[in-house]
């Protein structure tokens, strides 16, 4: 461990307080392996397994502390704490990056700032730590800061969203692939939908961040494959129960005429639903709009298994081990890989029948570690 470590844990010790105060109440993560392949849809399965790069290393990977005994610091500079996925991701980076598995975790909340977030990183480099994680807020602005990392001999791994900086800047890239998920959502609607016409209202993530980005291209490549399909409006609810819910309600002062709301993660389809329960709109697979949601954790898939939510796209947050891999093979002299993706799959309600996601039981949500 680098020399100045303590006194930044002792720095940043209030702002990861705040991930307790978000009123996230997901489950706590494990260090499991991330949820196994759907057990329907094959076919399609198969096509999206073209995608997956990665299955969770193995458990002696990520717990082996360094070869040398020392303790590994590592600064996480976190997005903030605005969904129940993002809860989940930094309990999983605590579970992982433990003393226990030898490491000494310096966690700071950025809570979607900025400012907050490069000052973080900076902090960490002063600190000296030995690797950093950063999950960027937004994809812009990180030449600068991750110039500085490099010479200061840090290596640094862009977690969960990507960064539009240099890659020879930083070691690795660890996420999901945001615009594989976005194309799932609307291959899926297609499936659904049978030929039917839709009209489509967006609630997007936070403005500029590569998983809003992502989604957002990856909708609107099967958007523009479906002529009967149009999207009426596209507006940001930053990843959050509150901007879904105030999204969806300015949506339904405008748009008398819509039969489908994608919300671009749980958070916002709750908001969602709430603004919809409150203008006596029905949703769900017994309802007239169709909600499509992303992230798949344990709350949105009750939604999903209760019908409420048509089909619920995945997100994985338990990507700490593919973090942890990666810092050990640094630490043990190997070659890493530049990009690891984090596989993920769709969730459909009871009563849908689809060859490209699995359909919800409660077995399913029973498994569910997040
Ligand atoms: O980057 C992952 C996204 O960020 C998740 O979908 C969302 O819930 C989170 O806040």
């Amino acid at each position: 461990m680098k020399k100045k470590l303590a006194v930044l844990l002792a720095g940043t010790m209030v702002m990861a307080s705040l991930v307790g105060c978000g009123g996230n109440d997901a489950a706590p993560a494990t260090n499991d392996a991330p949820a196994a392949e759907p057990a329907a849809a094959e076919e399609d399965t198969a096509e999206l397994e073209e995608e997956v790069e990665a299955e969770a290393p193995a458990d002696d990977a990520e717990e082996a502390p360094a070869a040398s005994g020392d303790v590994i610091s590592v600064g996480f500079a976190q997005v903030g704490h605005e969904s129940d996925w993002r809860a989940a991701n930094t309990q999983n980076y605590q579970d992982t990056f433990s003393a226990a598995n030898g490491y000494e975790l310096a966690f700071v909340d950025a809570d979607n700032d900025n400012a907050v977030q490069l000052e973080a990183v900076r902090g960490f480099i002063q600190q000296e730590v030995d690797y950093i994680c950063i999950a960027p807020i937004e994809t812009a602005g990180w030449d600068t800061v991750l110039q500085e990392a490099q010479d200061a001999g840090i290596p640094v791994l862009i977690v969960d969203r990507s960064v539009d900086a240099d890659p020879s800047l930083y070691e690795t890239q660890i996420g999901c692939d945001m615009i594989a998920e976005g194309e799932m959502a609307g291959n899926w609607l297609a499936e659904y939908l049978d030929g039917a016409e839709a009209k489509i209202l967006s609630i997007e993530g936070s403005v500029g961040a590569s998983a809003t980005l992502g989604r957002t291209e990856g909708f609107n490549n099967i958007v523009a494959q479906h002529s009967e399909w149009e999207v009426l409006d596209s507006q940001s609810g930053d990843f959050t129960q509150a901007g879904g819910q105030e999204v969806m309600e300015s949506y339904i002062k405008s748009y008398s005429d819509f039969n489908v709301v994608v919300c671009q993660n749980d958070n916002e389809a709750y908001g969602a639903m709430d603004a919809m329960d409150a203008a006596g709109i029905t949703y769900g697979v017994d309802g007239d709009v169709i909600i499509i949601s992303y992230d798949a954790t344990h709350d949105g898939l009750q939604y999903t298994l209760d019908g409420k939510i048509n089909c619920d796209i995945e997100c994985n947050p338990l990507q700490a081990e593919f973090a942890a891999d990666v810092i050990q093979k640094l630490q043990a002299g190997q070659a890493i890989d530049a990009q690891t993706i984090v596989k993920d799959q769709a969730f459909v309600a009871p009563g849908i029948t689809s060859s490209m996601a699995t359909t919800m039981t409660q077995e399913v949500l029973d498994g569910r570690a997040y």
